[in-house]
Parts: C-alpha cells; structure tokens; sequence
C-alpha cells in the first residue's frame, strides 16, 4: 500500500452517525460539508462548528435540531455574539478552532475547512487525538507538512484528502502496492486567464480574477486557481499525503476540469478518476473513510464532452507553479515562507492594492530575503511565519 500521511486505516469502522467538528463551517467547504449532514441525517450528525467571524451566518445555517459546540476565532465576534445569547452555553469562551477540537469530546471526525496556515494548529490537534481528519486545509500540509506527518503517527489519526484532485489520487490508489506506483498526475484547470497573453495579464480586473471557469470556491482559492499557486500547493500537499518525491509529481492542463488527476503505473497504465465538478464528492469520501455513499447530481456525459483536453503548463506566465515547486524541494521553512508570502500578497489582491502580475513578485523576494532553514517544530514555523509576512507586506507597500 501506498505510505506516508495517507496511508493509515483504523482497522473497524468508526460508529454512526459520525460526529462531525465542521471547521471554517460558513465557508465554501464548510457549507457543503452541512449540505452533507442534512442529506444523510442518520449517517452523520454535527459535534462542532467554528468560523472566524461571520457568527450570523453560521446561526441561519444551523437548523433547528443542531445543537453543536462553537468556536468564534475573533475576539470581537466572539463578544458580539456571546452578547446576543444566539449560541447559549454552547459557545466555548475565548477559544479558537483549535481549542475546538480539544472539546468536542463526542467527535469522530473533523473536517478542516479553514483558509490559510490558521488552520494549521486544528489539524495538529486532530491528530493528536487519533481522529479521522477530512482535510481541505491544504496550508496545513504546506506549512507543516513534516509535524502533521508526526502527530499523526503518534496519535494514530486518519488523514484523508479533500481536494478534488488529492482525492482523486486517493481512489486511483486504493488498494495499490507502493511500488507498482511510477508518477502522480495532478490536473489544473489552468483558471481563467489560461490563453490569456503577457499584455493581458497587465491589465486583468479583480472582478476577471475572481470568475472561475469550472469551481464555485471561497476567494482565496480563486486567487490561487488564477496564479496557478493552488497548483503549486497542491503539489507540495501531494508529496506529503502519498511519499512520492516531488521530480515525480507532474502537473497537466486540463481546462475542463472532468478528470480529476491520474496515477501512472510502473507498467505504463494511467489510473484516472472522471467526474462532475463538484466538492460534495470528494468530502463526502474522505469524510466516510472511502466508502460508497449514494450521492445525487448530474453524472458525466462522456458523448456529451466529446473530447479531452490537455495541455502543458506554462511557467513562464504563472511563476507561482514553478516558486511552490522550487520552495517543497528546498524543504525546511521555504514552503512556509512561500505559503505566508502568498497569502498576504492575495490578500493585498483582494483589497486592490497589489496587480495580478505583482504577485509573484511578491512572493519570490520574501523567498530570496528568508533562505530555508531547518523546520525542526511548530514554533520554527510560527516565527517563520510571522517574519515572512513581514517581509511580505513591505513588498506589496514597495
Ligand atoms: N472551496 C473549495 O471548493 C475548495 C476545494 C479544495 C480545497 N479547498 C481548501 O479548503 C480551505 C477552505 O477553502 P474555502 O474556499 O472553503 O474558503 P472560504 O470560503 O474563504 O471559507 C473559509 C472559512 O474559514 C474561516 N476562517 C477564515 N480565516 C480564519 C482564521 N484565521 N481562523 C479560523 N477560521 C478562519 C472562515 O470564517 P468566516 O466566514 O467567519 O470568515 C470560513 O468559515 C482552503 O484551504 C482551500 O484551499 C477549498
């Protein structure tokens, strides 16, 4: 069987309905997460639930039944809400999403739909406590990828992607020995400025950024998708979850988005997983421990597509792709630079001070002023963190 982080089974089935702890629950993942548990209320029931600020909205999508702990990340929404009484006694007092974990004796299984190394230190404690984890958080992987890999040994927990393409990967790989493995192919949708020229680039409009041809995600992501970053991401996250080194991981343009991501074998076979775009499939298998649940929804129409397109992609446009590569080979705390150096200049994007072109930029000078280091544990990360984002911000100001 295929190693690392994603190999661990508990050897019987958790009981059910599983106990979900839906983190960064107001959130593209987190709102299909709960989609999830009203479409199968007797296999899975809700423990926990956090978000960061947007408390309103995570009380309308509660119903009425649900009566799950809460974290609120920020101090100030916390306050709001505890003064509003909407959450009673179920609202943890000065605790974050990883506190959360800690509390929700009853869970089974956590679901990490936080954006950005913030939800780094909830999957740590996921998997100190030997939990099943569905994780979305990406950030976890890149950031801390050889801690998660650690506490998750020591705690005995199951990690099992969530993004479509990791949980592609996933199910090509089900059952298959290590060494019959040659590469993992990761598909990008190549975002929406995939043919777009240099010229074009210039001039593109956070409104252009932010319309994604084939996925309906939270802005962050969006961004990533458009830089071709996510798929950066992504391939740093890939050689953690499956111990494949990274002159193994290959990335194919696929604009259509219907497969997933392909696993070449020793003999020359190419193992794909097809599908509809949609999320609910990919959380709802690594929220069950990969079994078969009945799920809804178009199928696709492979007469329909009538064809497959793939194409190389193009560094020379999307710097992002080739950073992210460099910073996993280079190991230690360059996947932590590049990963905060990211997400400030993102968010820079997002409040309309930095270009689209800026931002490569951005990151390959926090990267060139932070040289890697040793990661030897979490507080080497969180300072790395902090200074890179330093280093970061000065940039964008630049
Ligand atoms: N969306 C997708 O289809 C998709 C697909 C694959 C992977 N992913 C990954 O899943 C993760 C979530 O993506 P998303 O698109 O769902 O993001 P999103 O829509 O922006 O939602 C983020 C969630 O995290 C919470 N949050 C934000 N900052 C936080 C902080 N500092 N501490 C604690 N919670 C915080 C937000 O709470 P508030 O609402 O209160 O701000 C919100 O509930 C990302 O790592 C992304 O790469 C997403």
């Amino acid at each position: 069987m295929i190693d690392a982080l994603y190999s661990y089974r508990r050897p019987e089935a958790l009981p059910e309905p599983l106990r979900l702890v839906v983190l960064g629950a107001t959130g593209s993942i987190g709102e299909q997460t709960l989609d999830l548990v009203r479409r199968f209320p007797d296999r899975l029931g809700l423990s926990a639930v956090s978000v960061n600020r947007r408390w309103r909205e995570l009380a309308a999508a509660l119903g009425d039944g649900d009566r799950p702990l809460v974290a609120i990340g920020d101090a100030d929404a916390r306050d709001e809400a505890a003064a509003a009484g909407v959450f009673g006694d179920r609202l943890l007092a000065g605790a974050g999403a990883t506190a959360l974990v800690d509390a929700a004796d009853d869970a089974t299984v956590v679901v990490n739909g936080i954006v950005g190394a913030a939800g780094l230190g909830a999957t740590l404690a996921a998997a100190r406590r030997g939990l099943r984890i569905a994780l979305a958080n990406k950030e976890s992987l890149v950031v801390g990828g050889e801690l998660v890999r650690a506490a998750v040994r020591e705690g005995g927990a199951e990690l099992l992607p969530v993004d479509s393409e990791h949980s592609a990967l996933a199910q090509c790989l089900c059952g298959r020995a290590r060494d019959d493995v040659e590469r993992l192919v990761l598909t990008a949708s190549g975002g929406p400025f995939r043919t777009a020229s240099r010229a074009e680039l210039e001039a593109v409009t956070l409104e252009q950024v932010l319309a994604h041809p084939t996925w309906d995600m939270g802005p962050k992501i969006t961004v990533d998708s458009a830089t071709l970053m996510n798929k950066g991401l992504e391939v740093i996250e890939a050689h953690h979850l499956f111990g494949v080194p990274y002159a193994a991981i290959d990335v194919v343009v696929h604009p259509g988005s219907w497969v997933h991501s392909l696993v070449v074998m020793t003999d020359g076979a190419l193992l794909a997983q097809l599908g509809q775009p949609d999320m609910r499939l990919p959380l709802l298998y690594a929220i069950n421990g990969e079994q078969r649940w009945p799920l809804g929804g178009d199928r696709l129409d492979l007469a329909g597509l009538g064809e497959l397109r793939f194409e190389r992609p193009d560094t020379d446009r999307f710097p992002c792709l080739r950073l992210a590569r460099e910073a996993g080979e280079a190991g230690g705390t360059a996947p932590v630079v590049l990963n905060a150096a990211n997400e400030v200049a993102v968010d820079a994007l997002l409040a309309g001070r930095l270009r689209f072109v800026d931002l490569p930029h951005v990151v390959a000078g926090a990267l060139e002023r932070l040289p890697a280091e040793p990661l030897v544990d979490l507080s080497t990360a969180l300072d790395t963190d902090r200074r890179a984002r330093h280093v970061a911000s000065s940039l964008v100001r630049s």
